[in-house]
């Protein structure tokens, strides 16, 4: 009796949903395979899933593999980070494969880094512009730019306790600075073209406010966002679905609409008044003033060094993001096409300083997928002083790269505004794994710098990498990405100094000559005995 009702209404549930599909006119699977239809776009939404979990191997999946995924959840939860059995990777055959060449003899290594000591960074920034609160960054690892509002206010809780405890600097994103941003990290304050934090009511940019802000919370540097690599020449774009009560108050903006910032600035129309715009802020309030950018035309950086080279007015740090960077929500035309790739972009931006003599002078971070430590150290052979993560502090505090955050439904409660979702994230947990995360990081590019034989990342030089073609033949970075002598690497001075820093006592790099001793320890923590 039982059986058959349960038969009799699923058999119901069943007609109902055929008497829909059949009616509606949206989806023509649907009129055509009534029900069945829904098992196609079942397997549809849960395809990166499936792709990830049980048919992709361990190096295919985009943007990030499973064995960098499973490295960065290892590493944020202190647990053993090693791979047994050596690799799995088709070295010989992959065009552009990576190889760093370790040295056998060296003598300026850096310190014990059984423990995470810090790894600041060999430039000091605003110091040749002689900003008032010049300073040298303490960590290279620093938490990119992601705004509340395309992140939760939990998540954004999480990696400025992360920021806090690392020791390292978390960059706002263009939505400014929130309450949950105020825990205790320093900031960078980021400004786009919406001026959100710092502008007035008709949304020009205003120096008051930012002065406000600036004086309100660790606020350490400026970045003027000048585009991002996953969307350049388009402004921000926050989905309606995540224009929550709270984001539309701290905005200013209606609720129930997408908020698009502008493509371009206001506040400044070429470069020579984006340079006047980057003194004014600087000599206000004190920080040392950036610009974050994707690389497309060259046009602008040449004019930007050629001013420059005046030595009267400048930016004090330039972050280039790679077309391969994340979004919270982009067009596809511009996440896949627009904007050269990081190496790319990055080699030819630091070339035009370089050319200009002005490489010593600029602090050049890199964003990009440099959240692992083979990336991260193509980038500082190739110029890059710091390396921001975005979205590999993402999936340090839960992210599972399920690729939903334009829609609010983030099942982890990384990319959300929707209260449930957003509450399974416990800020002072994950907060820790960002930490432990940004540590592990840096353990392994001082690990890696001693088996390359130089104290810092910053010392290796774009001879230290070949990139393999694929063919049996390689190439050195430096003919890869078309360097002259010298570039990528730290002027003199300053190598002595970093040097001097990471290795009292040492001797200077290009005296590599003493046998390095055994007894290295394990990077990851807790990881046991391993042989
Ligand atoms: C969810 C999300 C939101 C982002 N928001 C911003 C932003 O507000 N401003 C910005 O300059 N970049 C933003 N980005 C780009 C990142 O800061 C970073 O440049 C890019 O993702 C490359 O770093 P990654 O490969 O480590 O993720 C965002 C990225 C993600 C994934
Ligand atoms: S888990 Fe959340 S943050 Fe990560 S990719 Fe999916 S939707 Fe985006």
């Amino acid at each position: 009796m039982r059986l058959s009702r349960v038969v009799g209404g699923v058999g119901i549930a069943i007609g109902a949903v055929a008497a829909r599909d059949l009616t509606q006119k949206k989806h023509a699977l649907m009129r055509n395979f009534p029900v069945l239809a829904h098992a196609r776009y079942w397997l549809e939404t849960i395809g990166p899933e499936l792709r990830q979990y049980i048919v992709t191997s361990n190096d295919e999946e985009r943007p990030f593999s499973r064995d960098q995924r499973s490295w960065i959840y290892a590493s944020s939860k202190q647990e053993n980070n090693y791979s047994g059995f050596g690799t799995d990777n088709d070295i010989e055959h992959l065009p552009g494969y990576a190889i760093i060449k370790h040295r056998t003899f060296a003598d300026s290594l850096p310190h014990d880094h059984a423990e995470d000591t810090g790894l600041p960074s060999a430039k000091v920034l605003g110091g040749p512009r002689g900003r008032a609160k010049a300073f040298r960054p303490e960590s290279v690892v620093n938490i990119s730019g992601m705004s509340f509002g395309s992140m939760s206010g939990n998540a954004i809780q999480a990696l400025n306790r992360g920021a806090r405890i690392a020791g390292c600097m978390h960059n706002t994103g263009e939505g400014g600075l929130s309450p949950h941003h105020r825990q205790g990290g320093d900031i960078i304050l980021q400004i786009g073209t919406a001026y959100f934090g710092c502008r007035n009511d008709d949304g020009t940019f205003s120096l008051d406010r930012l002065k406000d802000v600036v004086e309100s919370a660790p606020v350490r540097a400026i970045e003027i966002k000048l585009s991002q690599g996953a969307k350049p020449g388009l402004g921000g774009l926050l989905p309606a679905a995540k224009v929550s009560p709270e984001i539309s108050e701290i905005r200013g903006i209606p609720m129930g609409q997408d908020c698009a910032s502008p493509s371009r600035h206001t506040a400044f129309t070429d470069t020579d008044s984006l340079l006047d715009f980057v003194e004014l802020i600087a000599a206000e309030t004190g920080v040392p003033v950036g610009i974050k950018s994707a690389v497309g035309e060259m046009g602008f950086w040449s004019d930007l060094t050629r001013l420059m080279s005046r030595r009267d007015r400048g930016v004090d740090f330039v972050t280039i993001d790679g077309g391969e960077g994340g979004t919270g929500a982009s067009p596809r035309i511009f996440a896949d096409s627009i904007a050269l790739p990081f190496r790319m972009g990055f080699s030819r931006v630091y070339g035009t300083f370089a050319a200009a003599g002005l490489s010593d002078d600029v602090t050049f971070i890199g964003s990009g997928k440099l959240g692992l430590p083979d990336n991260a150290i193509v980038a500082f052979a190739l110029g890059a002083d710091m390396v921001s993560v975005a979205r590999e502090a993402m999936m340090a505090v839960g992210c599972i790269q399920s690729q939903k955050c334009h829609t609010d439904r983030c099942p982890t409660g990384v990319a959300t505004q929707d209260p449930w979702l957003a509450h399974g994230l416990d800020p002072a947990s994950k907060g820790e794994r960002c930490a432990q995360y940004v540590r592990t990081l840096r353990k392994e590019l001082v690990k890696v710098s001693e088996a390359v034989g130089v104290a810092h990342p910053g010392l290796i030089t774009p001879d230290d990498i070949d990139i393999l073609r694929g063919d049996y033949e390689s190439d050195s970075l430096h003919t890869a990405y078309g360097y002259e002598a010298g570039w990528g690497e730290l002027g003199p001075e300053l190598a002595r100094e970093i040097t001097e820093l990471m290795a009292p006592g040492g001797s200077r790099p290009e005296r590599r000559s003493s046998e390095q001793g055994e007894g290295e320890k394990p990077l990851g923590q807790d990881v046991g005995t391993i042989t």
